[in-house]
């Protein structure tokens, strides 16, 4: 299976270097993702390949005309497309998001700049995507933060082993992971890992998951159904929490 993803941006030059790099200039050098990245003022309007003007009822800065986006998209939509629109208002992008637009065979990513898009632009999408609470000056960084994440999980490009227990995937934060030294400025590995029992192995790997999301993240566990496990684990960490309480 392949992935198809068109981008839209007024600075092409933008997703060059960090898409041409590592796993995502892998999957393209093998042939697993086609990527083509172009540049919007070809639409533009005009000598001077306009793509901007400023808002109705006044205000700062300029807005995007739906024109260039439009044509743009008249020329790039086919049956099977998904146009999404990277914005500050958009839906949350999530590990889930990602998954499911891993699935897809064509993506076209707009990425505005400027002040905003015409409202008009949004009727034009499939989906509009923010990839967290902050604003950023355009849209390329937040279209390649979302294809870095939907390529890696296009079947082929990594180890599907290490999109199973990464963070996120099963809606809990990633176990602790250890490597050599054996002791590094003094502290140690957990003797279980190098116990050889496969079965402790992964119940220790997922009762830590379970914890440093109770920790961390809490807000992941209340989204989510928990195994008896899980709840055994999360009741433990709170037994020693309180005793720690009773300590202090
Ligand atoms: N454009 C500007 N800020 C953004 C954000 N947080 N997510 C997606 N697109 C954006």
């Amino acid at each position: 299976m392949t992935i198809e993803i068109d981008v839209l941006t007024l600075f092409p030059g933008m997703l060059a270097g960090p898409l041409d790099e590592s796993i995502p200039g892998r999957a393209v050098a093998r042939g697993l993702v086609t990527l083509r990245v172009h540049d919007l003022r070809a639409w533009g309007i005009g000598r001077h390949r306009s793509v901007d003007d400023a808002p109705y009822g006044g205000g700062a800065g300029m807005v995007l005309r739906p024109e260039p986006v439009g044509d743009a998209l008249d020329a790039l939509r086919r049956p099977g497309t998904t146009v999404l629109l990277m914005d500050p208002a958009g839906e949350p992008f999530r590990q889930a998001t990602a998954r499911e637009l891993a699935g897809l065979e064509h993506l076209v990513l707009v990425c505005p700049r400027y002040e905003g898009v015409d409202e008009r632009v949004r009727s034009l999408v499939d989906r509009e995507i923010s990839i967290g609470d902050y604003v950023l000056s355009g849209g390329e960084l937040a279209a390649m933060v979302v294809i870095d994440a939907v390529i890696r999980l296009v079947p082929g490009v990594i180890e599907e082993a290490s999109t199973i227990e990464e963070s996120h995937a099963a809606g809990l934060l990633e176990y602790p992971q250890y490597t050599r030294p054996a002791v590094y400025r003094g502290m140690g590995v957990p003797s279980i890992l190098t116990s050889g029992d496969h079965g402790a192995v992964a119940r220790w790997r997922h009762a830590e998951a379970v914890r440093r999301t109770l920790h961390r993240r809490p807000d992941l566990l209340a989204g989510r159904e928990l195994t008896a496990d899980e709840r055994r684990v999360i009741e433990e960490e709170r037994d020693a929490r309180r005793s720690e309480g009773d300590l202090a």
